[in-house]
């Protein structure tokens, strides 16, 4: 199986990758600006990257030209401590970077499906391709919340689909969630995977080595169908 290509770059901690990360796409953020005037960006929710979204928010640049979202999230609302929404605001969306856009991923009804037109709606505002997205990856081999086992990812992962956004719902994603499609995701400048700790690593080096067993991991498909070479931020 062929590897996948990555552009790699290896930190000894969490910490000075959160900084390099964001100093790159910081960089990346302005030069889109000063080519086009503004500048978007999808970031992942979860654990991993609260630093890097801190770190992020630090940086100089003209946040008020800067559209912000998320790659996925949880249906819950922002002010539960799941919600990706709550993370952004709380790490990132604050001093200078307060100015920039966001748009949420997340409306306030009971259910992915009911809120799914809102969000199609609200997300259908954004100009693609992204200048950034950045994932990040669970054990099982999903990024955003293209689960293995998702009701919806066969739809989600359709390179051919006209659906920016999709509800989903797995065993392990701990409520309903909504996600952007591999479609939508690969519509972008630069690709960022963040990696971090020894038990991704090796799922990671699997999956992109295309071992048997990993071969239909989500972000392996989303990285086979980038059309630019992804970028990894790997910790030890
Ligand atoms: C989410 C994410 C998801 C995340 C991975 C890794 O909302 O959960 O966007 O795709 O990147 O699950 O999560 P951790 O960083 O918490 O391990």
């Amino acid at each position: 199986m062929t590897p996948i290509a990555l552009v790699e770059h290896d930190f000894d901690n969490d910490e000075s990758l959160a900084i390099a990360l964001a100093q790159t796409i910081a960089k990346y953020l302005r030069d889109a600006i000063a080519q086009r005037g503004h500048a978007s960006i999808a970031l992942s929710g979860g654990k991993t990257p609260r630093r890097l979204l801190q770190c992020l928010a630090e940086q100089r640049l003209d946040w008020s030209r800067v559209t912000i979202t998320l790659a996925d999230e949880r249906w819950v609302p922002p002010g539960n401590p799941r919600s990706n929404e709550a993370l952004l605001r709380e790490a990132l969306l604050r001093g200078n970077a307060a100015a920039a856009r966001f748009i949420p991923l997340y409306v306030d009804t009971p259910t992915p499906e009911q809120g799914l037109a809102a969000v199609q709606k609200n997300v259908g505002v954004l100009k693609l391709p992204f200048d950034v997205v950045v994932l990040g990856m669970g054990l099982d081999g999903h990024c955003a919340s293209l689960f293995p086992d998702g009701d919806n990812l066969q739809a989600a992962l359709d390179p051919e689909s006209s659906a920016r956004v999709l509800p989903m719902r797995a065993p392990d994603a701990g409520e309903p969630r909504i996600t952007f499609t591999l479609a939508a995701l690969v519509q972008t400048r630069t690709l960022y995977v963040q990696i971090e700790g020894a038990a991704k690593r090796e799922v990671f080096e699997h999956i992109v080595n295309g071992d048997a067993g990993f071969i239909d991991a989500p972000i392996r498909i989303v990285l086979q169908h980038s059309p630019v070479t992804a970028e990894l931020f790997r910790s030890a």
